[in-house]
C-alpha cells in the first residue's frame, strides 16, 4: 500500500517509513520541502542496502494523494498541515502519532489542546476524512532498527470502525507490534498525554521505554 507520511524528515516519520518498507508497504515520505524529502529517502536507502526498501520522495501535497497519509509533524504544525491538504484528504484514513507536549527543563508536560487532542483537532479540520490515532508511544530510534522487532502495544483508536481496521492491519505488519483498539478518537487525548509520562521514564531510567499491557488475550 502508499502511505504518505506528512513530516516524514524528521525521527519519527523516517524511522515509520524504513519499518513500513520493510514489510512490503510503499511509504512516501512528505515534507515543506521535496528535496529534503529525497535527502532523508536516499539516507534510509543507503543505511539498509540489501533491503531494497522501496521509499518515495515528495512535497507533503504529494504524500497527502497516497491511499491512507500518516501525520508525522509536530503537534503545533498538524493542524494547519492537513488544513492545506484538505482536498487530497477527503474520505481517506488520516492518522495522527502526533503528540501535543511541553518540554519544561527536565519535565514532559502534557498539553491539552482546545479540542482536546492532536487528533481530534486533526479530525475536526479534516471532517470528510477518517482520522485515527496510532504510534504515539513507538520510540522513533527502535522503530527504525530494522534488524530487530519493536516489542510493544499499540493503542488505536478513531470513530470509523473500518479505519481502525486499516490502522491495525499496517501498525500490526511492524514485527512485535500487538496492535490494541481502544474505540472512539476522544481516547487521543489519555493516549498522547501518556507520552509525557514514557519520556519522563526515559530521562530518569535512561532508556527508550515503550508499553506492553498485562491481561488481554492475544487476538486469535
Ligand atoms: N520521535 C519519536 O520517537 C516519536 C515517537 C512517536 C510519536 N512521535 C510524534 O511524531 C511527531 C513527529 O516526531 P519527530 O520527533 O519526528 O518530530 P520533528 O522532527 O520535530 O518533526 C518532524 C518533521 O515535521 C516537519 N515540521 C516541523 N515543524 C513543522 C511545522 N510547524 N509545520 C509542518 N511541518 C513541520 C519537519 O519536516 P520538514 O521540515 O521536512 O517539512 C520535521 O522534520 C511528533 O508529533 C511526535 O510527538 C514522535
Amino acid at each position: 500500500m502508499r502511505i504518505g507520511i506528512l513530516g516524514g524528515t524528521g525521527p519519527a516519520g523516517r524511522s515509520l517509513a524504513a519499518r513500513l518498507a520493510s514489510v512490503g508497504h510503499e511509504p512516501v515520505i512528505g515534507s515543506r520541502s521535496a528535496e529534503r524529502a529525497a535527502e532523508v529517502r536516499d539516507e534510509l536507502v543507503a543505511q539498509w542496502p540489501g533491503r531494497e526498501l522501496n521509499i518515495g520522495a515528495e512535497d507533503n501535497a504529494g504524500a497527502a494523494s497516497c491511499e491512507v497519509v500518516v501525520v508525522a509533524t509536530p503537534w503545533d504544525g498538524a493542524e494547519d498541515t492537513v488544513r492545506e491538504l484538505k482536498a487530497e484528504l477527503e474520505g481517506k484514513v488520516v492518522i495522527s502519532m502526533a503528540n501535543a507536549l511541553a518540554r519544561l527543563g527536565k519535565v514532559f508536560q502534557p498539553l491539552t489542546l482546545p479540542r482536546g487532542s492532536v487528533a481530534v483537532s486533526i479530525q475536526a479540520v479534516l471532517p470528510g476524512s477518517r482520522v485515527t490515532a496510532a504510534m504515539h508511544h513507538l520510540p522513533a530510534k527502535e522503530l527504525g532498527e530494522l534488524d530487530h522487532d519493536v516489542e510493544s502495544d499499540v493503542l488505536i483508536c478513531g470513530d470509523d470502525p473500518a479505519a481502525r481496521k486499516v490502522t491495525a492491519e499496517i501498525v500490526g505488519a511492524i514485527p512485535g507490534v500487538r496492535v490494541l483498539d481502544v474505540g472512539s478518537l476522544a481516547n487521543a487525548l489519555p493516549i498522547e498525554a501518556f507520552t509525557a509520562v514514557l519520556l519522563q521514564l526515559n530521562v530518569r531510567y535512561k532508556t527508550r521505554a515503550a508499553i506492553r499491557f498485562t491481561g488481554i488475550p492475544d487476538p486469535e
